[in-house]
């Protein structure tokens, strides 16, 4: 697994932007052999999508040939709510770049038969040819898109409870009030997570030590999912420095290190 360690949050939203504009870049993908993008919702990639909408003005990076899955979705609230995964995705990304709508595909939380749709999902992923490049998240207890402590390693596109810890971080989005947070959601499997050719998560600020330091040090363990990412054999983890606090002096130094050379994937971009 790669460790790169930014500065602050902006650089590391630069970063996983340009590392994602230089792959799309590279695959120079076409309507038939389109570039397979998952994407997550979320504080943490926000940063990178307003970097990726920048490129894209730029004329650096076309989404023209790009197929989306997100990640993950409540169940039970309007797809307009405000809050629906689904507005945050239009609102903050698809609505500024220049994406085909039918690439883009978003698990429905209102569909009758949840189990039906997210078997149908995971096909689609599969016609699409596999997922490229997922982008990813995690929350402070270790969780990876909704697959929460104690979620199979092994899991698919499922429907998942969600638990009182993720209730109650994500209720600032809803008047922090956590009666209004829905108590379901579909979301992607660990396992659908390490199908994906590469994966890139993004972990920033201080309240994301403990579980970065158990992604990075931490033993396998369906108690912290993300873990899973060292099972995978493109793993990439792009934190800032607060993110860092709980690691070891010498991991942090160790990873420091052997990145150093590595180019910044902006340098791909020129
Ligand atoms: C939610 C999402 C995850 C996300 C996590 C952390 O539970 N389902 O995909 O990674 O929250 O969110 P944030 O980036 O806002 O800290």
């Amino acid at each position: 697994m790669r460790l790169i360690i930014e500065p602050d949050y902006d650089h590391l939203s630069k970063w996983a932007a340009h590392y994602t504009a230089a792959k799309i870049r590279q695959a120079n993908p076409t309507a038939e052999k389109p570039f397979v993008l998952g994407l997550p919702t979320g504080s943490s990639p926000l940063g990178m999508y307003r970097n990726l909408i920048e490129l894209n003005k730029r004329g650096v990076v076309s989404f023209q040939y790009v197929v989306t899955f997100n990640m993950d979705e409540y169940v039970g609230i309007p797809q307009g709510h405000p809050e629906s995964y689904y507005s945050f995705m239009w609102n903050n990304f698809f609505f500024h770049v220049d994406i085909n709508p039918d690439n883009v595909h978003i698990l429905d939380g209102n569909a009758p038969d949840l189990e039906a749709e997210c078997a149908a999902y995971e096909a689609k992923m599969k016609v699409a040819g596999g997922v490229d490049l997922f982008l990813g998240g995690i929350g402070a207890d270790g969780h990876i898109a909704f697959n929460e402590p104690g979620s199979s390693l092994a899991s698919r596109t499922r429907a998942k409870t969600l638990t009182a810890d993720t209730i109650i971080a994500n209720s600032r989005f809803f008047n922090n009030d956590a009666s209004q947070v829905p108590k379901t959601a579909v979301t992607v499997g660990v396992a659908t997570i390490l199908d994906a050719k590469e994966v890139l998560i993004m972990v920033n600020g201080h309240s994301k030590a403990r579980a970065l330091q158990q992604a990075v040090e931490g033993a396998v363990s369906q108690m912290q999912p993300i873990t899973a990412l060292q099972l995978h054999p493109k793993g990439i983890i792009v934190a800032d420095e607060a993110a860092c606090a709980e690691l070891k002096v010498g991991t942090y130094h160790y990873f420091k290190d052997i990145e150093k050379d590595n180019l910044c994937p902006d340098s791909l971009l020129k």
